[in-house]
């Protein structure tokens, strides 16, 4: 009878995986203060009055209902990163691009309707929320197979506050580069010197989910003495390349397969070096080395390795992804030049040719939604809004030119698009050079090796570069492109895809509850990006004014 009874239980147990969920998870966005570090005493926003913030977990087919509630002084909003939304742009949760913020005290349901397969996270999305520590990983799990899985999330942790670090940046008068500054990094959710233990069983096959949340660094990591299969590229499928390391941008996650040895009498280290590329070498500091165990049995000797002699990297380029989509035709290409420039008022600002983000008065998206025919004027969205008109259904090619000294991680939220190539490009010395810099430029142009390219949402720009990018306008919406190291974006490192606004008005409309919130805040949310009818866009504050550097 017993046994029966399980049997049964099991049965249930495991028809109840095969059916779509609903995962209600529900977040209190709080303050706390904290010391996370041992050195970072601070004020921080995290969930339920904790940190760090549990990873949320879901399966193909789910819905995941992510109620937030906002208990911050001012207004707030979450994104998922790497869901493409298609047909939700309202939930995207970009502020002021697809909503007016969650108004303090009150609470907002985004329901996320999980068709994606892969490796995400969920981040604030209204100014500094996620630097600030809003932002856990959301993994959601298939039926591919392996013995069992291990999820990295890695952060930098500063001393400073967002705003403080953004006035060091930015603020009238400052030297550019400013003063360096050298976080500690966070290895899910706790200083990286207490990394935890994994453990391998010998012969077996692990899944290892890697997430860099970080706003500013990079991370590497690889095990010693073992061969990663690198399986996934934010959330895209790729066909497994066998590499010694990854090296993770901002905002980037991967996947690798690990088969452990076949006998179990040594165990190994992971490693996890963080650092910019971008800043001064500084031993300890930049960069920094953290090293956890890789257990095969309790108390057996370490074994050391030495490194691979050429020790292999995973490049976008050598990826490819699973799907076997060929290179897209390309309608129209864009042409996009990064950099960062003194502005006549004394602050540094960042831009994309030639313009620096400013949020509208009112969420891109509503004026997509209300200006009817109009909406296909890009001026319209107004003129730090940066706005490119997109036609439904086209195929682009954007090229992400970086003539400076910092690498960029460039986010596009609602696509992912495929890397097809990279390319030299001419260095401007505006924010003066690096050596990484000048040897990139010298590199020569480069396609993508595999069978097809790979897709990701976020792809690195080095210094001295550019990277030709592709997708096809099928997700009708507001939708940003942003550099994703925070204090670029605060700099003005941004701007906006309006896709397909016919369409758009055809198919979607602003929930009750957020024309609410946008009501509440006096924010309006019919007009243009100065919040009024028509053409006029009195109101918005003047852009600031480049300073033009002789080269
Ligand atoms: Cu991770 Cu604008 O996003
Ligand atoms: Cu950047």
């Amino acid at each position: 009878m017993r046994f029966l009874l399980a049997a049964l239980l099991s049965v249930l147990l495991l028809a109840g995986s095969a059916w779509a969920a609903h995962v209600n998870v529900y977040w209190n966005v709080t303050y706390i203060e904290a010391d996370r570090t041992g050195d970072t005493h601070r004020r921080l926003i995290t969930v339920n009055n904790a940190y760090p913030i549990p990873p949320i977990h879901v399966t193909l087919g789910d819905t995941l209902y992510l109620h937030v509630h906002n208990m911050l002084d001012e207004p707030t909003s979450v994104h998922g990163h790497g869901l493409l939304m298609n047909g939700t742009n309202f939930m995207d949760g970009a502020g002021m691009v697809t909503q007016c913020g969650i108004p303090p005290g009150e609470s907002f349901t985004y329901k996320y309707d999980i068709i994606q397969r892969g490796t995400f996270w969920i981040h604030g999305h209204y100014n500094h929320h996620n630097s600030d520590g809003l932002r856990t990983p959301l993994i959601v799990h298939d039926e591919r197979q392996y013995d069992g899985e291990y999820l990295f999330f890695l952060e930098d942790w500063y001393k400073q506050s967002y705003h403080e670090r953004l006035r060091i940046t930015t603020g009238p008068g400052t030297v550019f580069p400013p003063p360096p500054t050298f976080p500690h990094a966070l290895i899910n959710g706790v200083k990286g010197e207490l990394a935890k233990p994994i453990h391998f069983k010998k012969g077996k096959t692990y899944r290892i989910r890697l997430v860099n949340m970080a706003i500013t660094e990079w991370f590497k990591f690889s095990i010693t003495g073992h061969k990663l299969r690198v399986i996934e590229a934010d959330s895209e499928y790729c066909d497994p390349l066998e590499v010694d390391g990854v090296d993770i941008g901002p905002a980037q996650r991967y996947s690798v397969l690990v088969t452990a040895h076949s006998d179990d009498q040594f165990n190994f280290n992971y490693n996890v070096t963080m650092y910019a590329s971008f800043i001064p070498v500084k031993p300890g500091l930049n960069p920094r080395h953290y090293q956890g165990l890789v257990e095969y049995k309790k108390y057996a000797p370490l074994k050391k390795v030495a490194e691979p002699k050429r020790f292999v990297w995973a490049e976008d380029l050598n990826l490819s992804s699973l799907s076997g989509q060929k290179p897209l035709p390309v309608d129209r290409q864009i042409d996009l030049t990064l950099g960062g420039s003194p502005f006549a008022n004394g602050q540094v600002l960042d831009i994309i040719n030639n313009v620096t983000y400013a949020e509208p008065k009112m969420p891109t998206l509503y004026s997509a939604l209300s200006l009817g025919k109009l909406a296909f004027n890009e001026s319209l969205y107004g003129p730090q809004t940066h706005a490119i008109v997109l036609n439904h259904l086209e195929y682009l090619e954007v090229v992400l030119r970086n003539p400076n000294s910092l690498p960029h991680p460039i986010h596009i939220h609602g696509h992912v698009f495929q890397v097809v190539s990279s390319g030299p490009e001419e260095i401007s010395p505006s924010l003066g050079v690096t050596e990484v810099e000048v040897q990139n430029s010298k590199e020569p142009v480069r396609n993508y090796t595999g069978r097809v390219p790979i897709s990701r949402d976020t792809v690195v720009v080095p210094s001295g570069r550019y990277i030709k990018i592709r997708f096809r306008a099928d997700n009708p919406g507001a939708w940003l492109l942003h550099c994703h190291m925070d204090i670029h974006m605060g700099m003005g490192m941004v701007m906006t895809f309006v896709e397909a606004p016919d369409v758009l008005q055809e198919t979607q409309r602003i929930p009750r509850q957020m024309a609410d919130f946008c009501r509440k805040l006096n924010i309006p949310i019919k007009g243009n990006g100065a919040g009024n009818q028509g053409f006029d866009l009195s109101g918005l504050s003047q852009p600031p004014k480049k300073v033009e550097i002789p080269s």
